[in-house]
């Protein structure tokens, strides 16, 4: 740790510039190892004993604590039933798509099998979340928070907070992710509504008997009067928006997903599936009671969904009652509009830093011309060749067995086109491996429109996009007289309201294939996503290179090695990289051969 900072100080006192870059080439970025093994474990959010996934024996999961540029080393153990693959939500993975953990970029770690990852939080700060990425496992648990602090040397836009508080909220089903797979698969209608909502996997609290049954197990925040504390919100559910609020308590919202925002109050905060917040609250009521910390369901009959309403509990240390009183009044149920003006109050704070010492809003993104442009639609779920399934553009995303970042990198051709339509086609929905051909370097305006009856969300790996305008109806050229095109908050999720339409403009810097997708998870399971492939035309090694522990599957499964093998024989040998040198040179001499024909 002396050697980063020496570097630093040196960089900034710009002393002999020869000194200093060979000290910051002596003082590597720090790496952190964890070895995290995924497993079943029981637990009773809502009173009944069910099957959750733990990461390292906890849900939710440990939280990874790092700082910009950290390098992290996670060997992840999958002991489930099923193959497993985490996803680093909101982790850019700069040109290193190997290690995003998506069916487009990885295999899945077989049940029984280990992978490690390998990455680096280049030029990130903020708060993120990690979950499980396949066949709706997130619904099982298996998420945890993942929290980028600043180097010493860029300031923070506001003081030091007395504590750090982690929350995930999300809505909760008693039945297993394997069962409501089923649901989805065989019936229209979606799963209903959920059971409860959770705060960190704990059911709500008992504000009300006839609600909420007794004994269940509650989330608790200890707080000392007159501290501020930053708490960051994930909404880590399926699919329910919800709204976020502290009886009593100013929030001041401060960072969405990596970007500090213009400082603001706010009462309560509508956080839609897939999204992060950080808000300052300073304890500054009454101390001698407790205090309701909700998160309710957003745009659903209140009367029918009662039950799905998470509370938690907020402790002052000298408090001497519980929290009293009906809960805080959420924003009337159909008030679409209040939720739409809450998002575009949202703004960037363009004079502060934040990964890298130059103000954020150095990056003028209204200034820069867009090179393509993709108006993207969703519908509600229709059968497709006789399945329920979702679409983009009339297209619901099928993931080959063969992940398409190794088939790109192997040449195997066949496993996707990159053909996604940049409009919504007059033809009959399919089923498809369509990709989205992105141009390096280039400046991608989407705008996503919704004609589904519920808020979608959408989220792009590998990069943050501006929020640039959000609005009801139909999107057309004349929108974009509308943009925000100098303080719109960079994030990664943005909800797109149904009968409306949000665009995001975005620099497709970072060479990888990345995959685009609603964070509902119902919607996601159903096809909801696409992959957009950056390619360096110029320099085909601008990215990461082939991790040494890839695991092959699909039609490239002859090159894996079993894995009792693989730890048996590592740390050998140069002639183990021959031999795999030569396989694939053969397999990929049959592909071909065989494509030809
Ligand atoms: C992260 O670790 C630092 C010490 O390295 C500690 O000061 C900080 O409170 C931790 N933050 C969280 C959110 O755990
Ligand atoms: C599996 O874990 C072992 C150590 O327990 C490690 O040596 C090995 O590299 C891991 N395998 C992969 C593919 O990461
Ligand atoms: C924006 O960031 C600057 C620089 O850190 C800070 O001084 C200022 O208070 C912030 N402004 C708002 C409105 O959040
Ligand atoms: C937020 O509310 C506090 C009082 O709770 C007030 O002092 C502060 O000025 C408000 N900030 C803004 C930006 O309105
Ligand atoms: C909400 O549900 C209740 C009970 O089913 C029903 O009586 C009421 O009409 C519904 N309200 C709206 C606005 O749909
Ligand atoms: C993808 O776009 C690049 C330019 O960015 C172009 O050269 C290439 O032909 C395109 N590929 C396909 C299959 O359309
Ligand atoms: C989407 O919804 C809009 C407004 O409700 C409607 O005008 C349009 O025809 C719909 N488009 C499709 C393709 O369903």
């Amino acid at each position: 740790m002396l050697l980063p900072r020496l570097a630093e100080n040196c960089c900034l006192l710009s002393l002999s510039l020869l000194v200093c870059l060979i000290t910051a080439a002596l003082a590597a970025d720090p790496y952190v190892f964890y070895d995290w093994t995924v497993s079943y474990i029981t637990a009773s959010p809502l009173g009944l004993k069910q099957q959750v996934i733990g990461v390292d024996g906890i849900f939710p999961g440990p939280i990874l604590n790092v700082t910009t540029n950290w390098n992290v080393v996670i060997n992840v153990k999958n002991n489930l039933d099923e193959p497993f693959l985490l996803t680093w939500n909101g982790i850019q993975q700069r040109k290193n798509s190997w290690q995003d953990g998506v069916s487009g970029t990885n295999c899945p770690i077989p049940a029984g099998w280990n992978w490690t990852y390998q990455f680096q939080v280049k030029d990130q700060i903020g708060s993120f979340f990690y979950f499980p990425s396949l066949g709706l496992q997130r619904a099982a648990g298996g998420y945890g928070g993942i929290v980028i602090n600043n180097r010493e040397v860029i300031a923070v836009p506001f003081g030091a907070p007395d504590g750090d508080i982690t929350l995930f909220i999300s809505d909760w089903y008693i039945k297993s992710h394997k069962s409501l797979r089923n649901d989805l698969e065989s019936k229209n209608g979606g799963l209903g509504p959920p059971d409860g909502v959770l705060f960190n996997g704990l059911g709500p609290y008992q504000f009300d008997k006839a609600l909420v049954r007794d004994g269940i197990p509650y989330q608790i925040i200890n707080v000392e009067p007159g501290k501020t504390y930053r708490i960051r919100v994930h909404n880590v559910g399926i699919s329910t928006s919800l709204n976020f609020r502290i009886q009593n308590h100013n929030m001041v919202l401060v960072e969405t997903e990596g970007s500090y925002t213009v400082q603001q109050n706010y009462s309560n905060m509508d956080i839609h599936v897939g999204q992060s917040y950080s808000f300052l609250v300073t304890m500054d009521q009454d101390a001698s009671t407790d205090y309701y910390i909700v998160a309710s369901p957003r745009f659903v009959n209140a009367s029918t969904w009662t039950k799905a309403s998470g509370v938690a509990i907020l402790h002052y240390s000298n408090s001497r009652g519980p929290a009293s009183g009906p809960l805080p009044d959420p924003p009337h149920e159909y008030d679409t509009f209040f939720s739409m003006n809450q998002a575009r109050s949202i703004r960037w704070n363009v004079s502060a830093g934040a990964a890298r010492p130059n103000p954020q809003g150095s990056f003028r993104y209204g200034q820069i011309t867009v090179t393509d442009v993709y108006v993207i639609l969703n519908r509600p779920p229709e059968l497709v060749d006789g399945k329920w399934r979702n679409t983009l553009n009339g297209i619901s995303y099928i993931a080959p067995s063969t992940p398409l970042r190794l088939a790109q990198q192997f040449k195997v051709d066949g496993v996707f086109k990159l053909d996604f339509p940049n409009r919504f086609m007059n033809r009959p929905a399919k089923m498809d491996t369509s990709v989205i051909n992105g141009t390096f370097k280039g400046f991608m305006e989407i705008i996503f429109q919704n004609n589904d009856t519920s808020v979608q969300s959408y989220h792009l790996d590998g990069h943050a996009f501006f929020v640039v305008g959000m609005d009801y109806g139909v999107w057309t050229e004349n929108s974009r007289s509308t943009y925000n095109k100098w303080d719109g908050v960079a994030r990664s999720t943005t909800q797109v309201f149904p009968g409306a339409w949000t665009a995001i403009l975005v620099s497709l810097d970072n060479a990888g294939i990345w995959n685009l997708r609603t964070q509902n998870l119902d919607s996601w399971y159903l096809g909801q996503e696409s992959y957009i492939s950056v390619v360096n035309p110029e320099n085909d090694n601008d990215e990461v290179q082939l991790p040494d522990n890839v695991i092959y599957c699909g039609v490239l499964s002859p090159l894996q090695k079993d894995q009792a093998q693989r730890v048996h024989f590592s740390g050998a040998s140069s002639s183990d990289k021959i031999i795999e040198i030569v396989l694939i040179a053969i397999i990929v001499t049959l592909l071909g051969l065989s494509g030809t024909s």
